[in-house]
């Protein structure tokens, strides 16, 4: 009985140990999964040390567990049961929880958990609400075990004494009540834990969901700014790119302006200088109809309406449009439909047309002039040889005719004729450039100094001359005859434009043209001259005749008044001489005609010194070169009345042979007079050859025509002689009574 009671006893005290054991493990299990909570709510590897421990510690608590209900199959399986649901916690919670923890944060960092974690951690729970039912089931079964115990207990210490038995009865009934208060009590803080965890979970989740709203939020706030300062930008951009827009109209030279309906809306600075306003604000709300030439408005009204139909530009066009102070401008211009305002509109690009045309103009009276001199040269050349003959043959029947012989009237005549008309042709040589020039290095002030009495006596009493001659003058390399020719050309039509009287003025300056005077003026190079301008205050000219009075044989005057040469000859000489003539003029007014000269920077050549020697008689042996045989004839016969023997050919080559350089002996020549322009060899061709053998033989040249201006080039170097076509006998014996002496060549008179 008492050997029972101990045995109850001892049974009783064990199964208190495998409770407590039970417990312990489980407090252990609640330990590492409060530490993978802990883990994933805060991402800090510190919160797992405890786990560590407990999960070390656990696995021989159970296997004690398991020691101690060796003989409780019941116990053993319920153990199972907790080692299984602890063995599923781990593999489906712990384990991947530990692992995500692991790989997503450093070790001992602590970190934002993110909502997968969060989710994790509600995945755990009844997970482990199973294990945490096994322990359950696994106490409460000790539990019945202790009862039992208990119960055979007291029987067994109902036979020792009913004081025990009532002392354990309390005891146990207190024990029970304990229990049952613990157990609620633990049971109601397990639920209110349990419950706050997930008011800390649902707060984590919201929580969460405000940091990632927020997080938004502050994205969009950054993308906003970022938009703004975008924006900022464009505008900025959108600013300089009109401010740039409005600089490159405002600045174009091209007139641009916008109508509506008609009326002007826009208009730029290039627009109004062309249509004669002060500003571009001149220009606005006025119709735009209005400002077109009447003439031309149909026109215009029919590109406007082609621009608004069909949307298009209308092409280049020509256009007279009206200035305020009722000029008339000449514009080119282009239109194009716009919106503006949200209206339909047409934009209007325009040039100035005048300048374009006036440059035209003057190239097209360059081409004319060009072509007629042509033309009027190659007559003059033919006709010049004829004249020469006519001249010399009436010249030498003069000298041959008694002074009572009744012909001598007729023969007179004659050549009074055929030197008209010798004039004639040199005027038309000197239009058509072929004139043979002896240019020197000249002070026009001097030329037109020692011009001062002859204009004086070509003026009439009731035209005063003056002179306005720059103090300091650049030299200019002419003709001087030529220049003569000019100023008295100039001067006859100052006097014949001013019938009542008036002043003619000459001037001279030196003066520098620009490239944008070479720009409106066609053929000028730009560079260093000297102007020579004679202006009178006569009747003037108007558009008209002014675009033609540099034509051969262009005149207004009477017939038997005036040739129609004066300028002609003007035009050629100043070509010639590289230089320009432009004329100014207004009908009422006056005209003053301008020559530029180009400036040269050699020396003066050496003054005219005195006058020409007296024809003489001479002698000596002459060659004489010419092809033209009438012409060939002629001069010999001049020279020969002179005094002089004469050696002919009709070429170089024949020439050289004459001469005996070619090895058939030397004849001796004093002089050779050769034609320029000859055909196979020209004479300064011939003159080269014949000096190898000839070095001092002095040479004349004798020509009315070349155009070849290298060929005149050669022909004017100093100490060169020649004589023009058609001569005269007197012109040509003096030239070579000049040569023979040695004297140096002369301008002809
Ligand atoms: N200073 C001037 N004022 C007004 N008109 C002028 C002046 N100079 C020239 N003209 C006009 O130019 C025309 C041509 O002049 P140009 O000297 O070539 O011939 P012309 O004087 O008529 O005849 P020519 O000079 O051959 O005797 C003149 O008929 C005249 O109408
Ligand atoms: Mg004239």
């Amino acid at each position: 009985m008492q050997g029972a009671q101990r045995r109850s006893e001892s049974w009783v005290r064990h199964s208190r140990e495998v409770a407590r054991g039970a417990r312990q493990a489980e407090r252990l299990a609640v330990d590492r999964e409060t530490a993978v909570r802990g883990f994933l709510l805060t991402g800090n590897a510190l919160t797992l040390a405890p786990e560590l421990a407990a999960r070390r510690a656990l696995p021989e608590l159970l296997d004690s567990l398991g020691e101690m209900t060796r003989d409780d199959a019941g116990q053993q399986r319920r153990l199972a049961a907790i080692r299984g649901a602890i063995a599923r916690w781990d593999r489906e919670f712990a384990e991947p929880a530990l692992a995500r923890g692991a790989a997503s944060s450093p070790p001992s960092t602590p970190s934002t958990p993110s909502q997968a974690d969060v989710r994790a951690r509600l995945a755990g729970k009844p997970l482990f609400d199973e294990v945490r039912a096994a322990f359950d089931a696994f106490v409460r079964a000790e539990d019945a075990v202790y009862a039992t115990q208990v119960r055979r207990n007291s029987v067994l210490r109902l036979a020792s004494g009913a004081a025990i038995l009532l002392e354990l009865m309390a005891l146990v009934l207190v024990l029970v009540w304990l229990r049952n208060r613990v157990a609620a009590q633990t049971a109601g803080l397990v639920a209110k834990q349990q419950q706050l965890e997930e008011q800390a979970v649902e707060l984590e989740v919201q929580t969460e969901e405000l940091r990632e709203a927020n997080h938004t939020l502050e994205q969009q706030a950054v993308e906003m700014e970022l938009q703004t300062t975008e924006l900022t930008a464009a505008n900025a951009s959108l600013t300089e790119s009109q401010d740039r827009y409005r600089r490159l109209v405002d600045s174009a030279p091209y007139g641009m302006l916008v109508h509506r309906d008609g009326q002007i809306v826009f208009a730029n600075a290039a627009a109004a200088h062309i249509l004669g306003f002060e500003q571009a604000d001149d220009l606005l709300r006025r119709d735009v109809y209005g400002l077109v030439h009447p003439d031309d408005r149909g026109q215009v009204r029919d590109r406007v309406r082609q621009n608004l139909d069909t949307g298009a530009a209308t092409p280049l066009a020509e256009l007279r449009m009206l200035r305020p102070d009722g000029t008339t401008v000449e514009v080119e211009t282009v239109g194009i439909p716009l919106m503006h305002d949200g209206a339909p509109a047409v934009q209007v690009v325009l040039r100035d047309a005048s300048g374009r045309k006036r440059l035209e103009a003057q190239f097209r009276q360059a081409q004319k002039m060009e072509a007629v001199g042509q033309l009027a040269g190659g007559v003059a050349h033919d006709f010049n040889n004829l004249l020469t003959v006519i001249i010399s043959y009436s010249g030498m029947l003069l000298t041959e005719l008694p002074a009572s012989d009744p012909v001598r009237a007729d023969v007179q005549e004659i050549r009074r004729a055929a030197e008209r008309a010798s004039a004639l042709t040199r005027q038309l040589l000197a239009f058509s450039r072929q004139q043979l020039l002896e240019p020197q290095v000249l002070d026009v002030n001097v030329v037109v100094r020692d011009l001062q009495r002859m204009l004086h006596r070509v003026l009439r009493e009731d035209v005063r001359l003056v002179t306005v001659l720059a103090a300091r003058l650049g030299r200019v390399y002419a003709d001087a005859g030529q220049l003569e020719q000019v100023i008295v050309n100039l001067a006859v039509n100052a006097r014949d434009a001013m019938p009542t009287g008036g002043t003619l003025t000459v001037e001279t300056a030196d003066v520098d043209l620009d490239g944008e005077y070479a720009l409106t003026h066609a053929g000028v190079t730009p560079g260093h001259y000297v102007m020579l301008a004679v202006s009178d205050t006569g009747v003037g000219m108007d558009a008209a005749t002014q675009a033609r009075i540099f034509e051969p044989f262009f005149t207004t005057k009477p017939l038997g008044h005036g040739t129609g040469l004066g300028l002609a000859t003007v035009y050629g000489i100043v070509k010639q001489s590289g230089g320009h003539v432009w004329v100014y003029s207004e009908p009422g007014v006056g005209t003053t005609f301008k020559v530029y000269l180009p400036r040269v920077s050699a020396p003066l050549t050496r003054p005219r010194s005195g006058p020409y020697p007296a024809v003489a008689r001479g002698s000596g042996t002459i060659l004489l070169v010419e092809d033209d045989e009438t012409v060939r004839r002629a001069a010999r016969r001049i020279l020969e009345q002179a005094g002089y023997q004469v050696l002919e050919a009709r070429d170089g080559a024949e020439a050289l042979r004459v001469a005996g350089t070619n090895g058939t002996g030397a004849v001796r020549v004093d002089l050779v007079i050769t034609d320029v322009v000859m055909p196979a060899m020209s004479g300064p061709e011939f003159v080269a050859a014949l000096r190898e053998a000839r070095p001092d033989v002095p040479v004349i040249f004798m020509s009315g025509y070349t155009d070849d201006a290298v060929l005149r080039q050669k022909l004017v170097e100093p100490g060169v002689a020649f004589v023009q076509k058609p001569f005269t006998p007197e012109g040509l014996a003096r030239k070579v009574g000049d040569a023979l002496s040695g004297a140096p060549p002369q301008v002809e008179p």
